[in-house]
């Protein structure tokens, strides 16, 4: 029978025996995959481990800082890169959502790849893919039907030449966090929901500047502190914003406004592949409205995103 605590005992030897005294590096994403991921890895060799978390500019609010922070109070041994205005000069003006993907996952490999090549001597990269990464990737991104490209799996550059160790890549969601639980990583951490690669930069639909971002953030912030006000954050799978690109006529005081749109999405699901929209109470969506709408400058309307997916997927790009 599979437990936390075996896996844990089994990956350590296993990840000692593979690496022996070789170096690795690894991206960190603040989520909870990559996160496991390095603990394990730092566990079995300790700080043979560099870590390195990239602030593309399109994380959620404060995200950058507060993740750093626990990471290193882990003893994570973690570089923290500030690359924002790299990424946000790379999508300048791209609005076809694969094409924003592209030049996210392409501007991170380059960043990344500096850090690695610092590194003297680095013979592993280490990954947090999980197993409904490996199948998705497989099943949903054949040659002619790709629907969105994951840029974190199997994202290595020829040029890094590091052989890939993956030590969860036969586990799911649920697995991961009991493991992560069983390691003592921060429940912050351990029950943050999923969070996609490219960020913000696919909640914003259309072209990508930082005052969207800005803007994004703020109302990002608002929806999901308000679920953990509310005791709904653990009850739902995934959550979050998006910015629409069109603008809505309202009015404030005696004056027409002419703003912009947010839409909000809560899912449940087991694994990202099928999800269902959740039925945040009435009240809970109305407060946080008005919230929003009172307290984010250039927002006028928000809306609550009823689809599930199939047919709807559970981002807009
Ligand atoms: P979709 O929108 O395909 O999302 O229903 C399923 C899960 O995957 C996440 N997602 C991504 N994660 N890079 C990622 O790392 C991406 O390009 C990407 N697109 C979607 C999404 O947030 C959800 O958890």
């Amino acid at each position: 029978d599979w437990t936390s605590d075996v896996f844990i005992d089994a990956t350590v030897a296993e990840l000692k025996e593979k690496i022996g005294s070789d170096k690795v590096v690894m991206g960190l994403s603040g989520g909870v995959d990559s996160s496991v991921a390095a603990t394990l890895i730092h566990r079995a060799i300790g700080d043979q481990l560099t870590c390195v978390f990239v602030d593309n500019g399109l994380l959620r609010k404060n995200e950058f800082e507060e993740v750093l922070d626990s990471y290193k109070h882990m003893g994570l041994n973690v570089i923290g890169v500030d690359s924002k205005q790299r990424f946000y000069d790379a999508l300048k003006g791209l609005t076809d959502p694969e094409d924003k993907r592209k030049a996210i996952g392409r501007v991170f490999i380059e960043v990344f790849d500096d850090e690695a090549h610092k590194i003297e001597g680095v013979k592993w990269l280490g990954q947090g893919t999980i197993y409904p990464d490996v199948i998705e990737s497989v099943s949903v991104k054949g040659p002619s039907a790709t629907i969105k490209s994951h840029h974190n799996v199997g994202g290595l550059p020829d040029f890094m030449k590091l052989s890939v160790v993956e030590p969860l890549n036969t586990l799911f969601k649920d697995e991961v966090r009991e493991v992560g639980r069983a390691l003592e990583i921060v429940e912050t951490i351990i029950g943050r929901h999923p969070f996609p690669g490219p960020g913000l930069g696919i909640r914003i639909l259309g072209d990508v500047t930082a005052e969207k971002v800005k803007t994004l953030q703020e109302v990002d912030h608002i929806f999901i502190q308000g679920l953990k006000d509310h005791g709904l954050y653990d009850q739902v799978w995934q959550a979050g914003a998006m910015l629409l690109p069109i603008q809505s006529v309202g009015v404030m005081g005696d004056e027409r406004t002419y703003e912009k749109v947010v839409a909000l999405r809560a899912v449940g699901s087991v694994d990202g592949m099928t999800a269902d929209w959740i039925h945040l109470p009435y009240e809970f969506l109305g407060k946080i409205s008005n919230e929003i709408i009172n307290r984010v400058k250039g927002v006028n309307r928000v809306v609550y995103d009823i689809s599930s997916k199939p047919p709807a997927t559970i981002e807009w790009e």
